[in-house]
């Protein structure tokens, strides 16, 4: 007899009527008297397995007495209809092979506390919520990569060690390189901006690094970025395409991942209203609005998690927030020639509350202001001198921005907090496992 083909359970409705195999984990079980319900996940869905006495043999039926949650199986059965089941199959089996019977497993379906599942990350990413947002942060950050490879951007990786500092010496992880030392990046930013003067259009996509001593639930120490950058825009420029890149990628993730955020009872007509035009207002519009709320903050403050917060659940779709005092940005922020007490830069806030999770804005593209600004922040103009080059050589107003994937994740998935966006978090107080 031919041996049955091996399938996937999200594949299983093509197989209706035909003996097929499995091959997966056991994620629960439920005895009585001739038969076995096993819940199978091979790691694209859960299909549950009914053993039944009568059809199979005496060692295939005690296996499936035995077997303890989270060992490892290869199922043989007939796929059939099922009303009750919330895929519309289960298994029908005729064998099942043991590959390991796994040892007492210690996630078990009971309620454990958070420290106690981030120190068996490594296990709990097999629970179907971990899958389901992990799925939602795989499908964003291809929607974000798609979106800037279909129109005329290049991908462009920026290093990982780093002389010198981006967004502020304070934040930075030095790390012996051998007799010197770097730093892992704060952003890929710089890099990019070297690139936008030869491609014009770049991003790039990777992990950054910040030393920041927050215990927020929006901070990591570790966190993945998405930055684009554009030769011939200005900050008018920069809003309109955070704001298209913003509407695309979240309708994008709610047609795709549908399935994923109805397991994570996401209420997804909230995510259904961000359509383009966002609201844009300005900082000094944003203080007012913080104060008429009773909130104790003067022009120059900086917005706290909590300001954000208060800001973003007034808007039903995310807001734009745009030019910042400039005395509390970045070095390479283009000072408004209108205002030059604010910088040309925005933030957008995500809406129910989330805050920010887009940074971004024009550059300072003339080389005795830049230098100025480098004097005035304290950064040796020695260490930059690669980054002055491009207002040496064509400098031209260029802008772009970095989008944080955990906080766009965990603002589409509804989470709490940050760090179960990402797989293997790392925070001021965990870097394990
Ligand atoms: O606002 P930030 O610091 O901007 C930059 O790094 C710019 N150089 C980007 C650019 O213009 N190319 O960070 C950008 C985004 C934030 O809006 C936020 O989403 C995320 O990165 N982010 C963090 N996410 C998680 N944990 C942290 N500690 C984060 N810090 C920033
Ligand atoms: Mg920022």
């Amino acid at each position: 007899m031919a041996m049955p083909e091996w399938v996937y359970i999200k594949d299983i409705a093509q197989y209706e009527g035909q003996e097929v195999e499995l091959r997966g984990w056991l994620y629960n079980k439920r005895s009585s008297g001739k038969l076995h319900f096993l819940q199978v996940r091979d790691g694209t869905g859960t299909l549950q397995c009914v053993v039944f006495k009568g059809d199979v043999s005496a060692e295939t039926f005690a296996l499936g007495q035995d077997l303890t949650q989270e060992s490892s199986v290869v199922v043989q059965g007939t796929v059939r209809a099922d009303t009750r089941s919330p895929i519309g199959f289960e298994l029908g089996v005729s064998a099942l092979h043991l590959t390991q019977q796994a040892h007492a497993y210690p996630i078990s379906p009971k309620e454990h506390g958070v420290a106690f599942l981030l120190d068996h990350r490594h296990l709990w990413l097999r629970s179907s919520r971990q899958q389901a947002l992990l799925r939602v942060r795989s499908e964003v950050i291809k929607a974000c990569r798609d979106y800037f490879d279909t129109r005329g951007f290049t991908l462009l990786d920026a290093p990982i060690f780093t002389p010198a500092a981006c967004e502020g010496t304070t934040t930075l992880f030095p790390v012996d390189y051998f007799d010197d030392t770097v730093y892992l990046t704060q952003s890929g930013q710089l890099y990019m901006e070297a690139g936008a003067m030869a491609f014009g259009k770049v991003y790039c996509c990777g992990p950054t690094f910040r030393a920041e001593k927050s215990k927020t639930r929006r901070h990591l120490t570790e966190f993945w970025m998405i930055e684009p950058e554009v030769a011939y825009c200005d900050l008018d420029g920069d809003m309109d395409l955070a704001e298209d890149f913003l509407e695309t990628v979240v309708q994008r993730v709610l047609t795709n991942r549908q399935a994923e955020l109805q397991t994570l009872e996401r209420d997804i007509t909230k995510l259904a209203q961000v359509r383009k035009p966002f609201p844009r207002i300005s900082y000094g519009e944003a203080i007012e609005r913080l104060q008429s709320t009773g909130v104790d903050i003067q022009w120059g403050d900086d917005f706290g998690g909590d300001d954000e917060t208060i800001l973003s659940e007034q808007f039903d779709r995310p807001v734009i927030v745009h030019r910042y005092p400039i005395a509390n940005k970045a070095f390479y922020m283009k000072t408004d020639p209108q205002h030059t007490t604010v910088a040309l830069c925005m933030d957008v806030l995500a809406p129910e509350g989330y805050g920010e999770i887009i940074g971004g804005g024009q550059r300072e593209d003339d080389l005795p202001v830049l230098q100025g600004k480098l004097e005035a922040h304290d950064l040796s103009e020695e260490a930059f001198s690669w980054y002055l080059d491009l207002r040496r050589y064509g400098s031209v107003p260029h802008a772009g921005f970095g989008m944080g994937i955990e906080r766009m994740v965990t603002w589409l998935c509804g989470l709490h907090h940050v760090r179960e966006s990402i797989p293997f978090p790392r925070m001021l107080e965990r870097v394990t496992p």
